[in-house]
């Protein structure tokens, strides 16, 4: 399965150890950066996995900012993508089974590594559950559709 990353200034080495942990488990990393600890702009990052989420380029994407919170408001304005920022593995798991997520994001300034692989851990092992929550993305979609016309 093959996962893009991508990251701001705040989350550097946080990515570099979630890509080694994901590797270490069979996932391709596709790294869209940053990879330095120079300032940047979160929403560049954001924009980037989404897109290649969207694009097939990767299955699922993981997106690191200091919160999770901005990184994934720019993924989000990507039609089709719902990034999901979480701060523990039960919420990650929820956001795929019931929700569809097919990004997760999290804060490098909130969660240390152990959570953070826990977190990435519940989300790609997880699957889209279907059945009633169908409806319920779909409503999500049906929103995207009325202000993207
Ligand atoms: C960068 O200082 C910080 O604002 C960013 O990493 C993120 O937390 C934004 O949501």
């Amino acid at each position: 399965m093959k996962i893009a990353i991508g990251n701001d200034h705040a989350a550097v080495q946080m990515k570099k150890d979630i890509s080694k942990y994901l590797e270490e488990k069979g996932y391709e990393i596709i790294n869209f950066g940053t990879d330095t600890d120079e300032s940047v702009d979160y929403p560049l990052y954001g924009q980037r996995v989404a897109e290649a989420v969207k694009a097939g380029k990767a299955d699922l994407g993981v997106l690191i900012c200091g919160t999770g919170i901005g990184i994934s408001l720019a993924a989000n304005k990507v039609p089709g993508i719902r990034a999901a920022a979480v701060s523990e593995p039960v919420s990650a798991r929820l956001a795929r089974e019931h929700n569809n997520a097919n990004i997760i994001a999290f804060g490098a300034r909130i969660v240390g590594l152990e959570e953070a692989k826990a977190i990435v851990g519940a989300f790609l092992g997880a699957e889209f559950l279907g059945g009633r929550h169908s409806k319920r993305v779909s409503m999500i979609e049906d929103i995207e559709k009325k202000y993207n016309k």
